[in-house]
Parts: structure tokens; C-alpha cells; sequence
């Protein structure tokens, strides 16, 4: 199987972005993690702080990178606002679970609506960064 891991804005600071909400893990140590738990998938992975790369990545995942079987997707901030990222999703024909660190749910009002979420195949959240190992074992 081909899954792609997607990480949306300020994922890059991940292990010194507050720690208390976010954990201690990097973006990298997630990676290794994964690779380890799954060594059968073959494993793509992206982080970007732009919301139109975010959508191209998308696209090029879609129709341009041959037997991706899945995505995974911590669209961070973009989940709340971006008409344009579920716009992709709902382009492109693999499933799509949206993930996220925090429990959204628990923290501002803000970060209780995703606009991704009705595109996605399902949603994880609030269970740090076994967030990732759940939503691949949601799609293998
Ligand atoms: C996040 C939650 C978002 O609300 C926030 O903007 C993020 C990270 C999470 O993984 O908990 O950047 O997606």
C-alpha cells in the first residue's frame, strides 16, 4: 500500500511548538514511528505552511503519483478556513482522514468547525500522535 502523510501549517515546529498541547514528538519522530509500525506501506510524506501547496500536493497525489491508496491529513490551522483544501479533497478520488493532535473539540470555538471534515472519510483527534498510526490503520 502507498499512503501519504500530509501536514499543514506550523507542523514543521512540532516538538517545540507548545509542547503541552502539541507533545514533544517532531514531525520526523513521527515519520520514523510510522515507517517502524508499518514497515509494509510504503509511505510518502509532505508538510507545507502554504495553503496552495497544500492543494497541489493534493491534486498531485490524486492524479499524478501513481497507486497512492490513501491520505492522511493534519490540514492544522487551513482545516478551519480553507474552502480551497476541501475543495481538493473532494477532488481527488482516494479517501482522505483528517487527523489531529489536540482534541479540537475541548479548546476554542473556533477550532470546533473543520470545513474538511464532510469530505473526509473520517476524523481523529485528541490522542497526540498515535493520531497517524490510527488514521493508517483506518485506511489499510
Ligand atoms: C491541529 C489543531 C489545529 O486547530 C491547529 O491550528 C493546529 C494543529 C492539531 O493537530 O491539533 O495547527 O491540527
Amino acid at each position: 500500500m502507498k499512503i501519504a502523510i500530509v501536514n499543514g501549517p506550523n507542523m514543521n515546529l512540532l516538538g517545540r511548538r507548545q509542547p503541552e498541547i502539541y507533545g514533544c514528538r517532531t514531525l520526523h519522530d513521527i515519520e520514523l514511528s510510522l515507517r517502524e509500525e508499518f514497515p509494509g506501506v510504503d509511505f510518502l510524506f509532505f508538510q507545507s505552511n502554504s495553503e496552495g501547496a497544500i492543494v497541489s500536493e493534493l491534486q498531485r497525489l490524486g492524479y499524478d503519483e501513481p497507486g497512492v491508496d490513501g491520505i492522511v491529513l493534519n490540514a492544522a490551522a487551513y482545516t478551519h478556513t480553507s474552502l480551497a483544501i476541501a475543495d481538493a479533497i473532494s477532488a481527488i478520488p482516494q479517501p482522505v482522514v483528517e487527523v489531529h493532535l489536540s482534541n479540537v473539540y475541548a479548546r476554542e470555538e473556533i477550532r470546533r468547525r473543520s470545513l474538511i471534515a464532510p469530505v473526509c472519510a473520517g476524523s481523529i483527534s485528541g490522542f497526540g500522535a498515535a493520531v497517524y498510526s490510527l488514521a493508517v490503520r483506518a485506511l489499510i
